[in-house]
């Protein structure tokens, strides 16, 4: 069941700084809403991030998910990391179903689904460091996934991958997180992605951290990326977002994912 999600006027000012990092940040979520959180690097997102999955405290307002306030971590709202952090020594089944595990329950034909799920039922018993990285991501999504979460939250989770995996692992993760049901926020630096995943992309600017504008991309889903529809949307993003907070050609998408949008066109 995907969750609602809330966040009722966050203002956070880390502790010795002078300024606030996030200043009046409000914003709801509808359930299984995906929702792409774009900006600056600094400009406070990870920081937004953390205290949807109650990580980090706000020092005013607070997080409702689902309408109960966010205190703490819950395995009910799961976050994916731009690592995958994977214990080296474990196999693939071994590191999906430790979600699990932390939470008392053991479920093997949830996580054999769940493998099958993400393309590595025949990778079950390898050695995760035998994998490449969009397969330990993968591995990463599956342990997320275990648990069953309402509300999935990532922060930039591919943007260590190529642009063939990456392409890949987002139309993935976007289906999956449908099927599943989930509601789904992600971080990123990458104006594809956030055209390529989400429902609805968050325009954040910095110093203090604030939500500045959005964008509804009511494009099709899984998204046709070479299609004109596409492109428009990418386009209107751009200028929307060079006009909000500055110039999204060198900062929304750095220089490796400026590079890496050529292949995924020309694939696409
Ligand atoms: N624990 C902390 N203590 C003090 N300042 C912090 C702490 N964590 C983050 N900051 C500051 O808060 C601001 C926002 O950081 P945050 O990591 O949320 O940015 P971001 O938008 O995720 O950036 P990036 O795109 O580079 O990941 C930065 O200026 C950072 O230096
Ligand atoms: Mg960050």
């Amino acid at each position: 069941m995907a969750a609602s999600v809330s966040v009722d006027f966050i203002t956070h000012t880390f502790k010795g700084q002078s300024a606030p990092t996030l200043k009046d940040v409000e914003l709801s979520i509808r359930p299984g809403e995906q929702v792409a959180l774009i900006g600056r690097s600094g400009c406070g997102k990870s920081t937004l991030l953390h205290m949807l999955a109650g990580l980090m405290l706000p020092t005013e307002g607070c997080v409702h998910i689902r309408g109960h306030m966010v205190t703490k971590p819950s395995a009910k709202w799961n976050m994916m990391f731009q690592k995958p952090s994977l214990y080296p020594w474990m196999s693939v089944r071994q590191n999906a179903e430790l979600g699990l595990l932390f939470a008392g329950r053991r479920d093997p034909a949830r996580i054999d689904a769940l493998l099958d799920l993400v393309g590595l039922a025949d990778k079950a018993d390898a050695n995760v460091q035998s994998l490449s990285g969009g397969q330990q991501q993968r591995v990463a999504l599956a342990r997320s996934l275990a648990t069953s979460p309402e509300l999935l939250l990532l922060d930039e989770p591919f943007s260590a991958l190529d642009a063939f995996t990456r392409a890949a692992l987002q139309d993935e993760v976007s289906r999956i997180a449908r099927q599943e049901k989930l509601t789904l926020v992600i971080v990123t630096h990458d104006i594809d992605e956030a055209v390529a995943m989400a429902d609805r992309v968050l325009i954040m600017a910095a110093n203090p951290g604030r939500i500045v504008g959005e964008m509804a991309i009511d494009l099709p889903t899984p998204r046709e990326r070479a299609s004109a529809e596409y492109s428009r949307a990418r386009e209107q993003l751009m200028t929307t977002f060079d006009g909000l907070v500055g110039d999204g050609r060198s900062t929304a998408a750095p220089s490796a994912d400026t590079q890496d949008a050529e292949p995924q066109r020309a694939a696409a």
